[in-house]
């Protein structure tokens, strides 16, 4: 507490800027998202540590464990990016959202729904569905959050008419297909292939096409306001990534459609289609490196928001593109589907990509008014490195552990038990990987949290 007190009073206030409700309520999703990702790792630790220490006493079995950790990964994300989204929305438009009330019931309304999925799982009631495991009841409501969301954004681009940016439509865009891709999984499918597609629209689609049209509009419009790039240059990469975004993650899908039970031709269009999406994120590449040469950034605010922005960029070209691609060729994923590889490539690339980006525009939005000072300054980029070694190290182990299982097990066809004593040394390192990420979120979020006590004192703009 008195490290937390410390950050948050190391913080000083800046020059005020426009004042808009829905930026708001915006801190309110990012600080609840960044518990969530604080408690992520505390239920994600006993996870690992029992499957190295068998039989480890718990009050919940591992398999819900580990289904509210993945409830977890895709929900804290997903409540940030609504506060992010109201952020830059309103920000780029620069007028309030048209209903800043919704903007509230959908936030209490989305916790309501979040935590009733994890409670539910925690007393062992869900349907066992990877990734979306719990009653569909509880999903619908998420949908009915987003649809809210949905139906104020698109208010408020219509009531802006003309002065409508590239960076808002994108975000907008991206929650519509939130909404969309996860509305079917709202319903119980007893074809089996079925089933499977509608949650792969979900674990597939929205980190590949949704989350990325979000995050795009957030780059983007971070960028602009820092100044890393030109807002002429910024639009035309946007429209480009969110074209490829949206075409190549449809058809990019087709790489996991084959080994459910769909037609072979899935497995040469998802093949192929997989290497387009390596385009756009080597273009943001390009423009960062080419910004970052030109301007030089003297807010310590916006260079730790760049830091955490870089991280994300750093894993969607290595552990999301090069990984995943390597995954995607059909002779290698034979071998590899379903071992640690395909955790390692989950880790850093859901984590990697989407969660370092996430959490860049909640440290954006929450030390909104404030600069940290060098103490506070200090002990964010402590986390941020402890994060980056901890999921590099996480990373690698699974990676390690997963080819071992791909040629033991699979290709020599080795007994499962043999194989998991020769791969314990590696999850045992996953573990230690495991703790370091596990501090760096817990400083993080004392980092996050101590910029929303400094700015709580001075909302921005509040007459
Ligand atoms: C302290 C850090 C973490 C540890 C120790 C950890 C540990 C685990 C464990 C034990 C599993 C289940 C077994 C396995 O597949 O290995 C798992 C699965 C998973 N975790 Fe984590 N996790 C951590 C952080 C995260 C974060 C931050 C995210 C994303 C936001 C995440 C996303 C996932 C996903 C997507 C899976 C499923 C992987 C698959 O499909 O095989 N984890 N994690
Ligand atoms: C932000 C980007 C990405 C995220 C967040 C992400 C996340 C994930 C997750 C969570 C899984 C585990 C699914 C499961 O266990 O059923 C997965 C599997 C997979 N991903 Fe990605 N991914 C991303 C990008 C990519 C890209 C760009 C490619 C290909 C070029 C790719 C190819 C694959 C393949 C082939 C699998 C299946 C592995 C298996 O068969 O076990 N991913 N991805």
């Amino acid at each position: 507490m008195k490290l937390l007190r410390s950050l948050a009073l190391a913080a000083r206030p800046v020059q005020p800027e426009p004042h808009f409700r829905a930026q708001q309520f915006s801190r309110i999703y990012c600080l609840t998202a960044a518990g969530l990702f604080a408690l992520q790792a505390i239920v994600a630790m006993l996870g690992a540590l029992d499957l190295v220490i068998p039989d480890l006493p718990s009050p919940i079995p591992f398999e819900y464990g580990r289904a509210i950790h993945l409830g977890l990964a895709e929900m804290w994300p997903l409540i940030a990016t609504m506060g992010m989204v109201y952020f830059f929305v309103t920000a780029e438009l620069k007028r309030e959202i048209y209903s800043p009330r919704l903007a509230r019931w959908q936030f209490w309304l989305a916790l309501a729904f979040t935590l009733s999925i994890y409670g539910t799982l925690a007393l062992r009631i869900g349907n066992g569905r990877e990734f979306l495991d719990g009653l569909p009841v509880l999903y619908l409501g998420l949908c009915s959050t987003l649809a809210v969301a949905v139906y104020n954004l698109l208010r408020t681009l219509l009531a802006s008419g003309k002065q409508v940016t590239p960076a808002a439509v994108t975000m907008t865009v991206g929650m519509v297909f939130l909404l969309l891709l996860l509305l079917p999984n709202t319903i119980h499918y007893s074809n089996p292939i079925a089933d499977e597609a509608t949650k792969f629209w979900v674990v597939h689609l929205w980190e590949e096409m949704a989350f990325e049209l979000t995050s795009a509009g957030f780059i983007a419009a971070f960028f602009i306001t820092s100044g890393i790039a030109v807002r002429s240059q910024v639009e035309k990469w946007l429209y480009l990534e969110a074209s490829f975004a949206v075409a190549a993650g449809l058809y990019s899908t087709g790489h996991h459609y084959y080994w459910i039970g769909f037609p072979a031709i899935w497995l040469a269009i998802g093949s192929l289609v997989s290497l387009l999406q390596v385009i756009p994120v080597g273009m943001l590449v390009h423009m960062t490196y080419k910004g970052l040469k030109a301007a030089k950034l003297t807010s310590k605010r916006e260079k730790l928001t760049l830091w955490l922005v870089l991280s994300s960029l750093f894993y969607h070209v290595t552990g999301a593109s090069l990984l995943g691609l390597l995954i995607t060729v059909p002779w290698v994923n034979l071998y590899m589907h379903g071992t640690y590889v395909t955790s390692g490539h989950a880790h850093l690339a859901l984590f990697g990509s989407l969660g370092f980006v996430v959490l860049a525009g909640c440290y954006y939005i929450l030390s909104r008014g404030s600069e940290p000072s060098s103490r506070g300054y200090k002990a964010a980029v402590v986390a941020v490195v402890l994060l980056n070694v901890g999921l590099v190290i996480m990373g690698s182990a699974l990676i390690v552990a997963g080819t071992l299982q791909s040629y033991l097990w699979r290709f020599l066809g080795n007994s499962f038990m043999q194989v998991s004593a020769v791969i314990n040394p590696y999850l045992i390192l996953r573990v230690l990987g495991g703790s370091l990420f596990a501090l760096g979120d817990l400083l993080l979020f004392g980092v996050l949290f101590g910029a929303w006590r400094q700015t709580k004192a001075h909302p921005v703009g509040k007459p």
